[in-house]
């Protein structure tokens, strides 16, 4: 349940949203981060309320509607990033993603939404938040 129920959910979303017609438009390239990007401190509080907020998706979803409680996540989230996240690899073709750019991915998979600007304060405090999280993560296997 705690493996399959992730993978159901977002397909069951994928389906419902059309995110895959709106990842088309470039998927990959939505979620890498651009030439000269260099990652900011976050506000770890703003992410926790940003993580909660339904407005950031165009579907109802928030973050914590899959990830509450560590809900959602598989065993590569407790490793270092990059690292490979197999919804990246498997609908953008992403090798290995650095935290921010997997923020980015599920913007614009499961949220059905656009990709935050990179040097936005929001982007900077959902990551630092998710960080956060991954601290606290422990792997079911
Ligand atoms: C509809 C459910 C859903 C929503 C909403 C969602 N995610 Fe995800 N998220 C997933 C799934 C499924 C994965 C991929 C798990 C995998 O493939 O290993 C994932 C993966 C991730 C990862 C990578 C974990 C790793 O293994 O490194 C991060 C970070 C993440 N999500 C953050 C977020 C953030 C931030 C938001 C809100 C902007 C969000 N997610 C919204 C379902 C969701």
């Amino acid at each position: 349940m705690a493996k399959l129920a992730p993978a159901l959910l977002f397909a069951l979303f994928a389906a419902l949203t059309g995110v895959a017609a709106h990842a088309a438009e470039d998927p990959a390239s939505q979620i890498t981060r651009p030439a000269g990007y260099k990652p900011q401190p976050g506000d770890v509080a703003l992410g926790e309320k940003l993580f909660n907020d339904i407005k950031l998706s165009t579907n109802g979803m928030s973050c914590a509607s899959c990830h509450a409680n560590h809900g959602a996540f598989q065993a590569s989230f407790a490793k270092p990033y990059p690292h490979t996240v197999a919804m990246a690899r498997d609908q953008l073709g992403r090798k290995t993603v650095y935290l921010d750019e997997m923020v980015q991915g599920c913007m614009v998979m499961p949220m059905a939404a656009k990709p935050l600007p990179w040097d936005s304060k929001e982007l900077a405090a959902l990551t630092a938040y998710t960080a956060t999280l991954q601290k606290t993560f422990k792997p079911s296997r």
